[in-house]
C-alpha cells in the first residue's frame, strides 16, 4: 500500500486510519496556534488559514464522529478541570430586580419610596430623583479590582456563590485589566453586564455555521455559552461586551449618588451605557421608558426594559433590601414584541412523512426590528381555538429568535364576512386523503410515496445535513430539480453528473459552480451506515435509531435481509431480534419492515447501492468505558457542546442514546430547560445527572 498525505486527501475520500491521523494533526495544529496567538500574540497564520484548520477539522469530526479526539478543538472542554469553575462567594450579595408592568406599578415604586423616606413623605414637593437605564439582556458579572488591578471576575451564580470566569473576563476588551483616571479605592467590585451585540451575535451565528458548531437561539445564550466556556480561549474569540451599572463590595464608603457613581466608572475606563438619564418625576422616567422603548429595535444590542434607580447613595442605603430585590430600584420590563398586520392566506405545507402544517401569510409587517411574512399556525386545532381566519388582522409575537406567532385576531377589526377556516381533508400537493389518528394532532397526507411534496421533502432530508450533506445542494435546488424533472429519486442525485452541462446552463448557474456541485456529490459517494439509515427518512427512524440499528446489524446487506426475514411475522427469529433492541418498539418495527417490503424502496435501495458505497459498522473500542451498553437520554440545553457532538461522544464510548425516558434508561444528561423527561427521570428513579457531571462520569475534562 502507497501512503499518501491525508492532509491533501478531501474530507469525503478519507479512509479511517487517515481521518484518525488527520485529526491528531489537526488537534496539534490548532493548538499550537491557539498559544501563539492568544497567549503569546504573535500569530504565524491569517484568520483564514486559521478558520480552515478548524472547518477541516469540524467536516473530518461529522464523517467520523466516533474518532472525536477528547482534545479536538472542537470541544474545548480541555483546558480546566472537569469540576468546571471554582466557586467564590460574594462579599455582597448579587440581587435581581423587582418587576414592573405597567404605568401603575411604577408610580406605586415612586409611591413607596416616598413613604419610606421620612423627608420625602414629610415634603411632596421635595424631587425624587431616579436614575433610568437600560435594562441589558445579558448576564450579571462582578469585577474586583485590587490597587486598580482587575484580579478575580465571577458570575451571579445564586447571587451568594458564583463563579470565577475571572481568565474569561480577562479576554473581553471592555474590562480594564487596570483602572484609568484616578479616586478608586482599593478594593471594589464593578459590576454590569455581560452581552453579546446583534451585529457581533449574526456573525457569530454564520460562523458557527460555517464550521458545523452550535448555533445559538439569541444574543443572550450566545453571550451565556461564551462566558461560560472552560477554555478561555473560545471565549476570548467571542465578542463579547460590558457595561457597568452598579458595585459591591468597596474598601471605602461609595457616597455621592448613583449617577456621580457612573460617571467614575467611565473615568475609570468603563462603558456605561449612554441612553442613561437621571429623572426627577414618574413622569420623566415614563417618558425615557417610552423613548427607549420606541427606539429599542435600532440600538445595536438587545435590551427588555428600563431600570430605575433612586439617585442618592444615601437613600438607597436606608431602603435596603426585600428578600432578594433591593427598595432602591424597579426593572420596568417592555411587553413582547408584537405587531398586528393582515393574514392573507393560509398555506398547508406537507413534510416528508406527510404531516400537514398550517402557515399564515401575513402582511409584511415589523416586529423587533425584524420583517415578518409567515407565521406558524401549527395545526387545525390551533387554528379552530382562536377562530383565525383569511383577512383577519392578527397580533403577532416574536420573542427571541423563534418562530412568529399568532398570539390573537383582532375581532372588532374582522372584515365582514369572514367565513372560519375550513382544514383540508385532502392533500394539496397529490390530492389523497388527509386522515387524524384519533390522538394526534396532526393531519397526514396518505398519499406515500405517489404524494410529490412528501417526496420533495424527503429529497432535501436526504441531503440535509445530518444525512449525506451534500455541500450546495440546497432546499431550493431540490425544489427547481424536482421541478424540472431532473431529480426525482434519491439515486437521480448522483447520475446529476451526467446532465452537468444542463445544470451549467440554468439560470444562475454556470460551469463552475455545477463543476462543484458534481464534485461535492462525488465526495458523499462513500457513506457511514448510520447517516445512510437517516438519510432515508423512515418515519421513526433518526440518527439515534439509525446508529442503533448500524451497531446491531453491522451492514446494509444484514439489515436488509434481516428486515426482509422479519415480514414474514411477528414468530419470525429476524423479528424478535429486532424487538429485543433496546430502543425499538412494535411501533418503529413496524415502520422499519414497512418500509423495506416496499417496492418502491426497494429499487430505491438498489439503485443506491449502484450509486453509493455504504460502509459496515465498526463498532468503536470501548473497553473500559464507565458508559458502555448504558442508555443515556440528553435533555435541556447543554452548555459546553452540541447536542450532536454529545451524542457522538456518549456513542463513541459505547452507549445508546435515546430520545425518550424509560425504566431501561441509565442516564439522563439534564440541561438547563429540561422539562418532561427529567420529570418523568425522577419519577423512574433514572439517574439524572448535570452536563458537568456527566462530563465528569465520561472522564472527559
Ligand atoms: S441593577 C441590585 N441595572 O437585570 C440591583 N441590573 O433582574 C442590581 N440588568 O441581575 C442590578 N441591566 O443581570 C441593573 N442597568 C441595569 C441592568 C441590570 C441588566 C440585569 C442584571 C440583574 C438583572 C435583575
Amino acid at each position: 500500500m502507497t501512503a499518501r498525505d491525508p492532509s491533501a486527501v478531501a474530507c469525503g475520500d478519507l479512509s479511517r486510519a487517515e481521518a484518525r491521523w488527520e485529526l491528531a494533526r489537526l488537534a496539534a495544529e490548532i493548538r499550537h496556534h491557539d498559544i501563539l496567538y492568544y497567549q503569546q500574540d504573535a500569530p504565524e497564520v491569517s484568520d483564514a488559514d486559521y478558520d480552515a484548520l478548524r472547518r477541516r477539522n469540524a467536516e473530518i469530526e461529522a464523517r467520523f464522529p466516533e474518532l472525536i479526539l477528547p482534545d479536538s478543538p472542537s470541544r474545548r472542554v480541555g483546558a480546566e478541570p472537569a469540576a468546571g469553575f471554582a466557586k467564590i462567594r460574594h462579599a455582597v450579595a448579587m440581587l435581581s430586580l423587582e418587576n414592573a408592568f405597567t404605568d401603575e406599578d411604577v408610580a406605586d415604586f415612586f409611591d413607596g419610596v416616598r413613604r419610606f423616606i421620612k423627608e420625602l413623605k414629610d415634603d411632596p414637593s421635595q424631587p425624587l430623583e431616579v436614575v433610568a437605564e437600560p435594562k441589558i439582556d445579558g448576564l450579571s458579572a462582578s469585577l474586583r479590582y485590587e490597587d486598580g488591578l482587575f484580579v478575580q471576575g465571577a458570575t451571579r451564580g445564586d447571587g451568594t456563590e458564583g463563579e470565577d470566569i475571572t481568565a474569561n473576563l480577562r479576554t473581553l476588551a471592555d474590562v480594564p485589566k487596570r483602572l484609568t483616571g484616578a479616586g478608586w479605592p482599593r478594593i471594589v467590585e464593578v459590576r454590569g453586564e455581560v452581552y453579546m451585540g446583534k451585529a457581533d451575535f449574526a456573525a457569530l451565528n454564520r460562523r458557527q455555521e460555517d464550521r458545523g458548531e452550535k448555533i445559538f437561539a439569541n444574543p443572550r445564550n450566545a453571550a451565556a455559552g461564551s462566558l461560560r466556556q472552560l477554555d478561555p480561549a473560545v471565549t476570548a474569540r467571542r465578542p463579547l461586551s460590558f457595561f457597568a451599572y452598579a458595585w459591591g463590595e468597596v474598601s471605602e464608603p461609595v457616597d455621592g449618588s448613583h449617577w456621580a457613581v457612573l460617571r467614575r466608572f467611565h473615568d475609570w475606563g468603563f462603558k456605561v451605557n449612554p441612553l442613561a438619564r437621571l429623572c426627577r418625576t414618574v413622569d420623566e422616567a415614563l417618558a425615557l421608558y417610552r423613548e427607549i422603548g420606541a427606539g429599542r429595535a435600532a440600538l445595536p444590542y438587545d435590551i427588555d426594559g428600563v431600570v430605575y434607580k433612586v439617585n442618592r447613595m444615601d437613600w438607597q442605603e436606608r431602603l435596603g433590601f426585600v428578600s432578594r430585590a433591593p427598595r432602591w430600584a424597579v426593572a420596568h420590563k417592555f411587553p413582547a414584541e408584537q405587531a398586528e398586520t393582515v393574514l392573507d392566506r393560509i398555506e398547508i405545507q406537507v413534510g416528508r412523512t406527510g404531516v400537514l402544517t398550517p402557515v399564515a401569510h401575513l402582511r409584511p409587517v415589523t416586529v423587533g426590528g425584524v420583517v415578518v411574512s409567515r407565521a406558524t399556525l401549527h395545526n387545525e386545532d390551533y387554528i379552530a381555538e382562536k377562530d383565525i381566519r383569511i383577512g383577519d388582522t392578527a397580533v403577532i409575537q416574536r420573542a427571541g429568535d423563534v418562530i412568529p406567532q399568532v398570539v390573537r385576531i383582532v375581532a372588532e377589526r374582522r372584515p365582514a364576512g369572514a367565513i372560519p377556516y375550513v382544514f383540508p381533508e385532502t392533500c394539496p400537493a397529490c390530492g389523497s386523503q388527509a386522515i387524524r389518528e384519533p390522538d394526534e394532532a396532526a393531519r397526514r397526507c396518505t398519499g406515500g410515496l405517489i404524494c410529490p411534496a412528501q417526496a420533495v421533502e424527503r429529497l432535501k432530508h436526504f441531503v440535509g445535513r445530518e444525512a449525506f450533506d451534500i455541500e450546495g445542494l440546497g432546499r431550493k435546488h431540490i425544489e427547481e430539480f424536482w421541478a424540472d424533472g431532473l431529480i426525482r429519486t434519491p439515486g437521480d442525485i448522483f447520475r446529476l453528473r451526467e446532465k452537468q452541462v444542463a445544470i451549467a446552463g440554468r439560470e444562475g448557474w454556470g460551469e463552475q459552480s455545477a463543476q462543484k456541485l458534481v464534485d461535492a456529490i462525488a465526495a458523499r459517494r462513500d457513506v457511514e451506515l448510520p447517516r445512510f439509515l437517516g438519510a432515508l427518512g423512515i418515519r421513526q427512524v433518526g440518527a439515534s435509531t439509525a446508529r442503533l440499528l448500524a451497531r446491531v446489524y453491522g451492514s446494509l446487506a444484514h439489515l436488509r435481509t434481516a428486515m426482509e426475514k422479519a415480514a414474514a411475522g411477528e414468530e419470525t427469529a429476524e423479528y424478535g431480534e429486532l424487538i429485543a433492541i433496546d430502543g425499538i418498539g412494535p411501533a418503529v418495527a413496524t415502520d422499519l419492515i414497512g418500509f423495506f417490503a416496499e417496492p418502491h424502496n426497494r429499487d430505491i435501495l438498489d439503485d443506491l447501492a449502484a450509486n453509493v458505497r455504504v460502509a459496515e459498522f465498526v463498532a468503536p473500542a470501548t473497553a473500559g468505558s464507565p458508559i458502555a451498553g448504558k442508555t443515556v437520554v440528553f435533555t435541556g440545553t447543554l452548555e459546553l457542546m452540541t447536542r450532536g457532538e454529545a451524542k457522538a461522544r456518549a456513542e463513541a464510548l459505547g452507549a445508546k442514546v435515546a430520545g425518550s425516558v424509560s425504566a431501561k434508561t441509565d442516564f439522563v444528561i439534564a440541561g438547563p430547560g429540561a422539562g418532561s423527561k427529567a420529570k418523568k427521570a425522577a419519577e423512574l428513579g433514572v439517574k439524572t445527572l448535570t452536563e458537568a457531571e456527566w462530563l465528569d462520569l465520561i472522564g472527559q475534562d
